[in-house]
């Protein structure tokens, strides 16, 4: 416990955007997955979480000729997915609440929209950096595919048409978000000055053009300019994403663990209705396996500890039913007093 750790935790990065923008497509891409697919009316509902290891990030970057001299420091990294849908307010704001850095997804073909702008509002609200991906380049009319390939390289290959459909397209969008009060700017190579100018890469989700640059620049954007922010820390510092009833499982909560420890037995509090704090143990420590998403059922990693920072399901002797969405979780150590844990749980 004394002996002070200086690693890096992973950091955590939200994707964010209108509803359709293809959210959840850009993340089956990083993932080989097909999630979107199996929503229902495509409709994401739930926020969702979804494990990077660092070595499946490198297998993914390989080509690129920075991936040569870079080092990845962190362990890897933490994806959130939040619903587009305008009801879904709370969540977006829940998503990008626990964000290092956020994903800003943003249709080529429709520019920004209502809830671009909102999500773009809560970031700026919270002084958080992102990176703008400009999604489905494949629908520009004419559009050739070039999967994983750089975007300067798959420019090469398109037709002057499309070369000028894109541009026109890149400033309009550029306009948008100067009209928000943003500097945003074509990603080429690498965006030194993030904090005054947002980086805007092009991408397509669906046939996979300059995914790895994404992937890199959140890796090596996030480890060189928040190497404080992403200390590892023992404090437990933990959030409940979801309260979910699995069938076996009972009323589970799906959690962000951002640093710290949790250990299976562990006396947990969580804030929950009615005034009443839920004072439990925790019985089952579960993680879908890497790379897959946590809001879909799958199978379980069971674990006897984790170790920040994880998307983690909890599972209780008597169940989660009335816990709250949003709020904190709290270990009782050995020295804390149970009582001020309850109030410190329901000042959330
Ligand atoms: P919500 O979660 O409901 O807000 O939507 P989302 O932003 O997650 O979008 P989603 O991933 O559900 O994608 C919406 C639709 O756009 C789906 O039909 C996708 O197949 C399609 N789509 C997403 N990305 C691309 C892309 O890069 N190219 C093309 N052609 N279609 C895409
Ligand atoms: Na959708
Ligand atoms: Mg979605």
């Amino acid at each position: 416990e004394s002996e002070e750790e200086n690693f890096l935790r992973s950091p955590i990065c939200c994707v964010m955007g209108h509803v359709d923008a293809g959210k959840t497509k850009l993340l089956d891409c990083i993932r080989g997955t097909n999630v979107q697919k199996g929503e229902a009316g495509g409709i994401t509902q739930q926020i969702g979480a979804t494990y990077l290891p660092a070595e499946n990030i490198q297998e993914r970057i390989k080509e690129l000729k920075a991936a040569d001299d870079k080092h990845m420091k962190v362990p890897g990294l933490l994806l959130i997915d939040t619903p587009g849908h305008e009801p879904f307010t709370k969540l977006r704001s829940r998503g990008s609440g626990l964000c290092d850095i956020a994903v800003l997804v943003v249709d080529i073909m429709d520019g920004l929209k209502p809830q671009t702008i909102e999500s773009l509002n809560l970031l700026k609200s919270r002084n958080t950096e992102f990176i703008v991906a400009l999604n489905k380049v494949d629908r520009l009319n004419g559009w050739k595919p070039c999967p994983n390939a750089p975007i300067i390289k798959a420019m090469k290959q398109q037709s002057q048409d499309v070369k000028n459909e894109f541009n026109m397209r890149v400033v309009q969008i550029v306009t948008q978000f100067k009209e928000q009060g943003i500097n945003t700017k074509l990603n080429v190579n690498e965006n030194k000055r993030m904090r005054e100018t947002y980086s805007i890469v092009p991408i397509s989700a669906k046939s996979g053009e300059d995914i790895p640059d994404l992937l890199s620049l959140m890796v090596y954007w996030t480890q060189k300019s928040m190497t404080e922010k992403l200390t590892y820390s023992n404090e437990v510092q933990c959030t409940v994403l979801e309260v979910k009833y699995v069938e076996g499982l009972g009323t589970t909560i799906d959690v962000i663990l951002v640093n710290g420890v949790l250990r299976r037995g562990d006396q947990i509090v969580v804030c929950g209705n009615h005034g009443t704090p839920i004072v439990t143990r925790i019985q089952s420590l579960l993680t879908p396996e890497p790379m897959k998403e946590l809001r879909v059922k799958g199978k379980y990693q069971h674990h006897s500890e984790i170790r920040a920072t994880q998307a983690i399901k909890i599972t209780s002797p008597q169940g989660f039913e009335h816990a709250i969405a949003g709020t904190a979780l709290y270990v009782v150590g050995p020295d804390d007093d149970l009582e001020e844990v309850k109030e410190a749980a329901m000042e959330d």
